[in-house]
Order: C-alpha cells, then sequence, then structure tokens
C-alpha cells in the first residue's frame, strides 16, 4: 500500500520501472528532489492550487492529483497565486469551456510576474483537439496537458514539465489501464467517492461524454472491495460509488459481476453506515437492483435518475433507449420497494427539435413524478455529437421561456416534498461547520436533503439524529433530538 513505500529507498540512477504504479513512485521521488531543491534556494515549500471544474468523477480525480503532488512535497495554497496551478477542466457543456478560457487569462497575467510557476490543464476538456490547437497556437504560457485516460501519470509528467522547456502534451484517445494503489488525498475525512467504472458506452446524442472519457472499463469488485475497507478503517463512514452509468457495472469483466451483486458486498463491509451511487441510467435499471435497494439497510433513500426529457419523441432523437411510459413505471416500481426514497433528475431544455408539445411531456413526467431535486440544463451543443449536426436547434427566447418554467415547476414540487418531512426526526451526518454561521453545523440526511443545526465541530463526521424544524425548500433548520 501506498503509505508503507520509502520513497528514499528508490535508486534514482537507474532506469524508471516499466511496471505500474512503481514506476510513478519512482517519479515521485525524482519529483521530491527539484521540491528540496527548491526549498534550499527559497527557503519554503513550493505551493499548489488545484481547481475542479464538472462532475464527482472530476473531484475524485482531483483528490488523486493531490495525493500526488502532496506525496512530492508541495504544500496546499488557498488561491491561485501560487507555484503549481492544476485545472481539472470539463467540457459537458460550453460554459464549462469558458469559465477555463476566462480563467487561463487571469493566470498569464499573474505567470507574467511569477515566471517560476507551472500551470497544468487535465481533464475532458484537454481530450477535445480543437483545445489543444487553441493552447498550442495561444496559450503557449501553459506548462503541462494532459487528458482522462492518463492522470495516473501526473507524477512522471510533473518530471517531464521539469525536465524539458516547454508545453508538455499528453493526450491519450482511450485506454484499458486502470492503475490501483497510487495516493490520494481525500477532502473530507469521513466520507470519500470510490470510482468502480470508468467511460460510457450509450453515445446519448448531446452528450461529449464517451468521446472525452472513452469506453465503459470497470474495475475489479476485489479492488473496490479493498478500497473500501481501507477507507473504512480510516474512519470513513459514507462512499459515494461513482461511474458515467453504474447500472451497467461489470458486464465487460472477465468474470461478469452486476452493480447489484456489487453493492450486496458493499453492504458487508464493517465501519460503512451509508452508500450512494452515481449515476443510474434509467434503461439499466434492474429489478434486482430495485430488490437490493429495498433490502438494504446502508443505501441511501436517494437515487438520481436522468431524465433529460419526457418526450417519447425526444427520447428516441436523443438515443436514450427509454420512453415516457417506460420511466414512470420504472419510477413506480422503484417507489413501491422504497416507499420513502427521494428521486432526482437531470433534464435538459431546447434539444434540437424540441416543440412545446414535447416540453409539455417533460413538464407533465415533473408533476407525475415529483422530484426531490432536480437540474435543468439549456442544451449546449458539442461539436462531434450527432445532435450539433441537427439543423433544427432552438431559438434562445424560446429555451430561455421553457428552461424559467421548468424550474418554477421542479422548484414547487420539491418545495412541497421537503415541507412533508417538516417535523421529523431523522438520521443526518454531520458534514462541516455551517459556512455562513458559526455556531451551527451542516449535515444531509440519507435522501440527501441538507439540514444546519446548533452544534459543534466535533460532531463531524458522526450520524445523529436531527428533528426537522423549519423547511426552506431545499434544506431544513433542525435542532439536535434528545
Ligand atoms: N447540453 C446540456 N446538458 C447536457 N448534459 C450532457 N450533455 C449536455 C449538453 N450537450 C447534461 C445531462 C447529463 C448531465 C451530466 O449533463 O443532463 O445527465
Ligand atoms: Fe453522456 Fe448519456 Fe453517457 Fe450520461 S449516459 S455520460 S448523458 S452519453
Amino acid at each position: 500500500m501506498y503509505n508503507e513505500i520509502d520513497l528514499d529507498k528508490i535508486d534514482l540512477n537507474s532506469e524508471a520501472p516499466t511496471e505500474e504504479p512503481d514506476r510513478q513512485y519512482y517519479y515521485i521521488a525524482k519529483c521530491q528532489k527539484w521540491i528540496r531543491e527548491f526549498e534550499n534556494t527559497n527557503g519554503r515549500r513550493p505551493c499548489f492550487f488545484t481547481q475542479t471544474f464538472g462532475c464527482q468523477m472530476n473531484a475524485r480525480d482531483s483528490e488523486k492529483l493531490t495525493g500526488i503532488l502532496e506525496m512530492i512535497g508541495y504544500e496546499k495554497a488557498d488561491s491561485e497565486e501560487a507555484d503549481f496551478v492544476i485545472y481539472n477542466t470539463c467540457t459537458v457543456r460550453e460554459n464549462a469551456n469558458n469559465k477555463v478560457w476566462g480563467r487561463l487569462g487571469y493566470l498569464n497575467n499573474y505567470k507574467k510576474q511569477h515566471p517560476q510557476m507551472k500551470i497544468a490543464l487535465c481533464g475532458c476538456m484537454m481530450q477535445e483537439e480543437e483545445v489543444i490547437e487553441k493552447l498550442q497556437k495561444s496559450y503557449r504560457f501553459v506548462d503541462l496537458v494532459f487528458g482522462t485516460h492518463n492522470i495516473y501519470k501526473f507524477a512522471e509528467l510533473i518530471a517531464a514539465s521539469f525536465e524539458q522547456d516547454g508545453m508538455v502534451v499528453d493526450i491519450w484517445k482511450d485506454t484499458d489501464m486502470i492503475v490501483e494503489d497510487l495516493p490520494i488525498e481525500r477532502k473530507y475525512s469521513f466520507k470519500s467517492g470510490v470510482n468502480i467504472m470508468f467511460g460510457c458506452n450509450n453515445f446519448c446524442s448531446y452528450c461529449i461524454v464517451p468521446y472525452v472519457r472513452g469506453r465503459e472499463r470497470s474495475r475489479k469488485p476485489e479492488d473496490i472491495l479493498r478500497e473500501i475497507e481501507r477507507l473504512a478503517a480510516d474512519g470513513v463512514v459514507e462512499v459515494m460509488l461513482l461511474g458515467q452509468n453504474v447500472n451497467s457495472y461489470g458486464k465487460n469483466l472477465e468474470e461478469p459481476v452486476t452493480f447489484a451483486e456489487l453493492l450486496r458486498e458493499v453492504e458487508k463491509v464493517e465501519g460503512i453506515k451509508r452508500i450512494r451511487f452515481m449515476t443510474s441510467h434509467p434503461k439499466d435499471l434492474s429489478d434486482e437492483l430495485i430488490a437490493v435497494m429495498g433490502q438494504s439497510k446502508k443505501i441511501c433513500r436517494h437515487l438520481h435518475l436522468p431524465l433529460q426529457s419526457g418526450s417519447s419523441r425526444i427520447l428516441k432523437e436523443m438515443n436514450r433507449h427509454y420512453d415516457k411510459e417506460q420511466y414512470l413505471a420504472l419510477v413506480d416500481r422503484i417507489r413501491k420497494a422504497v416507499p420513502d426514497i427521494a428521486l432526482t433528475t437531470d433534464i435538459i431544455v431546447g434539444f434540437p427539435g424540441e416543440t412545446e408539445e414535447d416540453f409539455l411531456e417533460t413538464m407533465d413526467v415533473v408533476k407525475q413524478v415529483g422530484y426531490d431535486s432536480a437540474f435543468t440544463f439549456v442544451y449546449s451543443k458539442r461539436t462531434g455529437t450527432p445532435a450539433a449536426r441537427k439543423e433544427d436547434q432552438i431559438p434562445e427566447n424560446v429555451v430561455k421561456d421553457r428552461f424559467d418554467r421548468l424550474l418554477k415547476e421542479v422548484q414547487s414540487g420539491a418545495a412541497k416534498r421537503a415541507e412533508a418531512l417538516t417535523g421529523n426526526v431523522e438520521e443526518v451526518l454531520v458534514e462541516e461547520i455551517n459556512r455562513q454561521e458559526e455556531s451551527l453545523v451542516t449535515g444531509r440526511l440519507s435522501n440527501n436533503f441538507i439540514v444546519h443545526f446548533k452544534g459543534t465541530s466535533d460532531l463531524i463526521g458522526k450520524i445523529v439524529k436531527v428533528k426537522l424544524q423549519v423547511c426552506k425548500g431545499f434544506y431544513f433548520y433542525g435542532e439536535l433530538a434528545k
């Protein structure tokens, strides 16, 4: 295991090993030497700053980046005015890219005054050819660029950027490599994401993810369980199993395993009290999984089930492989098996060709299901996806009007669902001191609602009973139950 590795014993005069993860530990040891030199010259350790854009997968990847940087010897900084800045990018919608371009302008100015600083970019946006071309042409001040497939090589890439002048670019189109046992620095001591699979095979017609994250690859159940057991031994009580489409977990392993079977095994890990997972594609959600959720004491009462559209016609155009009726029937089966479950979703408004009738079908599903919360998105045209080539793109003002109506419906439905919980005493995992009011702590219910209540930092990481007193729409104020 990585915290048992003695980096001082690595012989840096010999060639780098070819096996992983040994090769990366060799480069970590190599980078440590430069860090010591920096410290001798400057009288302090160099510092780093990571900025994560996008989803939970990226958040988990950033913990891996942080783990490696800290093992090398960098110290965490709280702003971009640092010696090493890395942006872990997202490209699911155009505005995610725009944010990165904007911030790079700012970084360029800072680097002009601090030429020794290093700027690195990684993640989904870097898997797009046009992005790399633009960086190479107009953003020469960036030192290191890599994508989603070779993040495990981070130490080796940092070493390369110390050794050579100019921009180091290493982008892979795809991989079936999964490297285990590299350092990870968790953001929270008591909860953790756990990757169970990488990539996506679904090719929803609007989505760029399969192009930038590659084909589906599942980690072996024994590796996942070993990681969770170690997390539990380290004080973690809640795990979030992560994958682009967790319901198709394990299908292409040498010895296939279903997601439901994996969950049964995770349930047995002592010390783990809550299990979450993200994201479920409705087309692959099995009755076996519903049964496991119904029986489980640890799986949280929350399911994120992206709808995308309520119109069967648009769903077909989106290549989602279910229609409105199938989705609603699935929701019925889930609610029968797990009556107190909270359902959340993702919805896209303004997919090419979406008519008012199609949109009203979406509104109808929202009303019928009664989501506890929903992420609503304006359709964003992603170059290279089939939907981007469609001619009937929807005018901005029409999309905006539909978006506003949808948001109102979602919010009023969610507020009603939350209101119905007021007065209940619920188990809450305390996550942090409230960001606005220091005398309060913030915790999360099994169904993913948030509650703020009077408490101190010693409660963080504990599961306590809280009475939900006041409902504020999508969160509560409460008090510790006696
Ligand atoms: N435009 C808008 N939203 C998108 N999503 C994915 N691709 C696009 C796009 N091109 C949304 C989907 C998905 C969520 C992660 O992002 O709703 O579930
Ligand atoms: Fe994108 Fe569809 Fe894969 Fe989700 S399931 S990542 S929306 S292609």
